[in-house]
């Protein structure tokens, strides 16, 4: 199977969405009724996809949302390549233009409607226009009504069938869906076109089981389906083979993992697999389910240094009275244990979360709660958010009673509290020595970047040249809150 390489693209819209930093935080306070149709009449006047047809077939892909979107775009790419498409950097050089979206938010999915506004006189140019991802899920074919410059819909359940669905967008159909979610099918591709040159991502489980009340991910990503331990191996020697470093292993629960092969590898015993593929010095994994944390996966950290010392382990609230509410599946009390099965490893592991405040009915006792956890737990970072109501959760019908402005001064007030943590966590790391996988270059000169195993980005001086892709030792001089400064040490 070959795997491409091409140069990274990536949209600036989404740049600095994933950086762990308070400061990535984003708050969403859109309204759902602000999505809703102005013009319910499908239109009749959509002029025929011609621009599939002709000659240089190029694609652009837009996305937005979590890793597992970007990663799926890559395998989109990388689908599209391999049908001898070229990807460019502009809509307007495109012949096909898709754009992967993202609906965990509303705001993030009001977004998607405004875009494709942006996109509509495109369409009058002949292009083919698509909406791949969780709000095409979400919106189905409500999309076409109220976007009908639209040609192609496409949830991520649906994406092993995107060949197909491609293949009757090229015939000239018009208006092409793929929205089940009843699957127990990964999306796996032969080709797949990754954006940065040395850290894979790599999906190995898709949708979830879980049900949580305020998340749209299991309607908009379908039923838990692992992909088979074998195939996930082959893929990362493969990427070993062609200077990959480090592995990003993916899933919405990533440790739930459950192999569907006869070896029934567990999640501990793939993740000291994938270490042991030559070429592989860094091993990641996000995001683990808390209620599914066990030993082994501490236990295989501290067996394999390649495995990065970072878990992150999302809480979500402090309280267990809203714990319950939200259906997490464990109590205050039980997340704690699993912090104390990490801290109890034998070498230092992060741990980064994700929070929401103003929940439905959340007291301020009860939001006090979190803050007292994150004093308890003491995170390397967190992000951030305020509850959004969304479609067809289960939140949804309780009563989200507590005003944007509450949500905005508890979720400021939680911010500053765990700003004021990681400057003293961080400035306890002044004098100590990191290895960094150098991804940035600045414009200073002599100026780069990159992340530790423990996932903090650090910022450092090096006389050095040709350093991108390289690890190197750097020693900490200077902290802020959400990242680290040093100089290279040889
Ligand atoms: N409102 C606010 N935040 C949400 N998240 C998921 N659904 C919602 C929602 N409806 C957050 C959770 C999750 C992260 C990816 O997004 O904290 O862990
Ligand atoms: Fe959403 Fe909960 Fe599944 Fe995470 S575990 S994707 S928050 S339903």
């Amino acid at each position: 199977m070959p795997l491409l390489r091409v140069p990274r693209q990536r949209s600036p819209l989404n740049s600095c969405d994933r950086i762990e930093t308070l400061a990535m935080t984003r708050p969403f306070h859109v309204r759902i009724e602000d999505l809703k149709l102005r013009d319910r009449e499908p239109r009749n006047d959509v002029p025929p996809v011609a621009a599939l047809t002709g000659g240089g077939k190029a694609f652009f892909l837009e996305t937005f949302g979590c890793q597992m979107n970007d990663h799926d775009s890559e395998k989109v790419a990388g689908l599209l390549l391999s049908r001898g498409y070229q990807q460019v950097e502009t809509p307007e050089a495109a012949s096909l233009i898709l754009y992967n979206t993202c609906s965990i938010r509303e705001k993030a999915a009001q977004k998607v409607f405004s875009r494709l506004g942006e996109y509509r006189e495109k369409q009058s140019a002949g292009k083919v226009i698509g909406v791949l991802g969780c709000v095409a899920q979400q919106e189905g074919e409500e999309i076409f009504r109220r976007a009908p410059w639209v040609n192609l819909v496409c949830g991520s359940a649906s994406y092993r069938k995107l060949p197909e669905m491609l293949g009757q967008l090229e015939a000239g159909n018009q208006r092409v869906t793929g929205l089940e979610t009843d699957t127990d099918e990964t999306f796996e591709t032969e080709v797949t076109r990754r954006d940065n040159p040395w850290r894979a991502y790599l999906t190995i489980i898709e949708g979830c089981d879980k049900a949580c009340s305020y998340c749209v991910v299991p309607f908009t990503r379908g039923p838990e389906r692992s992909r088979a331990s074998d195939s996930i191996l082959r893929e990362v020697r493969q990427l070993a083979e062609l200077g990959y470093s480090e592995v990003q292993l993916l899933g919405q629960t990533v440790n739930s993992y459950a192999d569907p092969t006869p070896r029934r590898m567990r999640f501990s015993e793939l993740l000291l697999a994938v270490a042991d593929v030559q070429g592989i010095r860094r091993v990641r994994f996000t995001t683990s389910h808390p209620s599914d944390f066990r030993p082994d996966i501490v236990e295989a950290i501290e067996r394999q240094p390649k495995i990065c010392d970072h878990v992150h382990l999302p809480v979500q609230s402090g309280s267990t009275r809203v714990l319950r509410a939200m259906q997490r599946t464990y109590s205050r009390e039980e997340y704690l244990e699993k912090i104390a099965l990490i801290r109890a490893a034998n070498r230092p592991i992060a741990i980064t979360t994700d929070v929401i405040v103003g929940f439905p009915g959340e007291t301020e006792a009860e939001f006090e709660e979190t803050l007292s956890l994150l004093d308890e737990v003491q995170y390397d970072s967190l992000f951030s958010f305020k509850y959004s109501p969304r479609p067809n959760t289960p939140s949804l019908s309780m009563n989200d009673s507590i005003s944007e402005e509450e949500k905005s001064r508890r979720l400021a007030v939680l911010q500053d509290r765990q700003r004021g943590i990681q400057s003293a966590k961080n400035a306890r790391l002044v004098g100590n020595r990191f290895e960094v996988l150098v991804s940035g270059k600045s414009r200073r000169d002599c100026q780069w970047s990159g992340y530790t195993t423990s996932h903090r980005m650090v910022n450092f001086a090096s006389q050095g040249r040709e350093l991108l892709g390289t690890y190197v030792q750097v020693r900490i001089t200077g902290v802020t809150p959400n990242s680290l400064a040093g100089e290279h040490v040889t």
